[in-house]
């Protein structure tokens, strides 16, 4: 793949490091014998200039606001796919013949249910315990109440069953932590409702109250999920691989990358996006304030759902997800305050020069929220919501780096040492 070089000139002497380049042209420079030529590593914290793996799932283009999964453009992707249309694509590279997917949608259902031993977890979670913690804790449980079979003993190529059944467990873990939160009783999946039709009949669904599955908003939540679906090596999914990469297996992997999704920088982003439009809002709208307050460099705080490390542009899922809050807003004839503080907020910020110099845009974030809101999923659900779209993401990219022998070597960074050199030691008496 490379046919030219970059010239490294380092202590009198000249090394040809190879330049790698992508499908779309994207290039890198090979280092990875710069340690054993030169004696020197690179330092490259948060890893802004670091490409940690080759691959083929997702492709980003962080000046154009373009993402591909697989190819296909997401734009393409949300409006005409089912959610498990995406994630079959995800995990085997090719979007799903009828027979394919009549077969995925047996398996997520047939897998639907979760031991009943694991629901006696969730009577022992603390009363507000965090479904993000819950999540990650029942998902890493998954590993021992189904072993996991070995990708050569499972048919990669397909979905394997041990990937259904994640995914279709997940859903459900997710649905009964908000039951048992509620302190309603849990409601099962149906055999005849799809993947996002069951979720919001597991979640809302009460034997008093029978809920009526609504096509819009069904819809809005299919779409969202498949925006969520994949980001290439964002935190979450860089920690499942470097987790996976020790040898630890699927469930557990996946555990992991639900705490990093967790973090308000990161999947936590979504719910701290609502706290601050109703801080702004119970703050008499003073949009000016917190808008200051993100610029002052001493204080620490953000304009959250604003930014991204890739994207330099308008983050082309906010654009979706904005014009599909409108929608669901529009049909269910509801008025949301935080949808026009959102609205607001963001025309000050596109014509402020701070932001602008900055490239900060609204993200992935930054709208999602208010859509999950007319749903009816509450706050401390939302990022639940991001991590059962990212679940097929985190899943390729598991197994792309287990199944290539480049990628699957343990990830372990190196560092630069800046402590104190060696010393003599001191024993206990004499330390004073
Ligand atoms: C997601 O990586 C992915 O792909 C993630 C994701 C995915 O799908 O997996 O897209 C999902 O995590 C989206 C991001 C959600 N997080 C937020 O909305 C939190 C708010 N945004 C930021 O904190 C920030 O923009 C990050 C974390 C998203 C990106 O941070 P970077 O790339 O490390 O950039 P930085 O912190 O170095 O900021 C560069 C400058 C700084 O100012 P200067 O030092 O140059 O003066 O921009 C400023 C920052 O202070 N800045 C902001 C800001 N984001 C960056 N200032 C105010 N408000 C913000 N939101």
């Amino acid at each position: 793949m490379s046919n030219d070089f970059a010239h490294l000139h380092l202590d009198n002497t000249l090394y040809d490091l190879p330049i790698i380049t992508g499908t779309t042209g994207e290039r890198a420079i090979d280092i990875r014998g710069l340690l054993r030529d030169t004696g020197c590593i690179t330092l490259d914290s948060g890893y802004m200039n670091t490409g940690s793996c080759q691959s083929q799932i997702t492709y980003l283009d962080g000046e154009k606001g373009i993402l591909r999964y697989r190819g296909y453009d997401i734009a393409d992707l949300a409006e005409n796919c089912l959610f498990i249309e995406v994630a079959y694509l995800l995990l085997t590279g090719e979007l799903p013949t009828l027979p394919e997917l009549e077969q995925f949608k047996y398996d997520m259902t047939k897998y639907s249910l979760v031991h009943e031993d694991m629901i006696h977890f969730f009577d022992h979670f603390p009363p507000k315990a965090s479904p993000m913690s819950i999540l990650s804790t029942m998902v890493g449980t998954l590993h021992d109440f189904y072993p996991e079979m070995d990708l050569d003993e499972d048919p990669y190529g397909g979905i394997t069953t041990t990937t259904a059944r994640l995914l279709s467990k997940t859903r459900t873990i997710a649905a009964f932590s908000y039951k048992k939160n509620m302190g309603h009783p849990l409601i099962y999946p149906r055999a005849d409702l799809s993947y996002c039709a069951n979720f919001l009949h597991m979640m809302f669904d009460r034997p008093n109250m029978p809920y009526e599955i609504d096509p819009v908003m069904v819809s809005a939540l299919n779409k969202l999920l498949i925006l969520h679906a994949d980001h290439e090596q964002n935190c979450s999914t860089s920690t499942v691989r470097l987790v996976g990469s020790a040898g630890v297996r699927l469930y557990p992997s996946i555990s992991a990358g639900i705490s990093a999704l967790w973090g308000p920088l990161h999947g936590g982003a979504n719910a701290a996006v609502m706290r601050m439009l109703e801080n702004i809002n119970a703050d008499g709208r003073d949009y000016q304030k917190y808008i200051d307050l993100a610029k002052d460099p001493n204080s620490g705080y953000r304009l959250t759902g604003f930014g991204h490390r890739v994207y330099k542009t308008y983050d082309p899922r906010a654009t979706i997800i904005k014009k599909t809050c409108h929608d669901v807003l529009k049909t269910q004839k509801i008025s949301d305050p935080l949808l026009d503080i959102a609205l607001h907020l963001e025309e000050l910020v596109s014509t402020d020069d701070y932001f602008i110099e900055r490239n900060l845009y609204p993200n992935v974030d930054f709208y999602s929220g208010i859509i999950y809101r007319a749903m009816g999923i509450p706050t401390n659900m939302f990022t639940v919501m991001f991590a059962l779209g990212r679940l097929p993401g985190w899943i390729a990219h598991w197994q792309e780096m287990n199944l290539d022998k480049e990628s699957s070597r343990i990830g372990r960074p190196r560092q630069v040492y800046t402590g104190i050199p060696d010393r003599p030691f001191v024993a206990l008496a004499d330390r004073c």
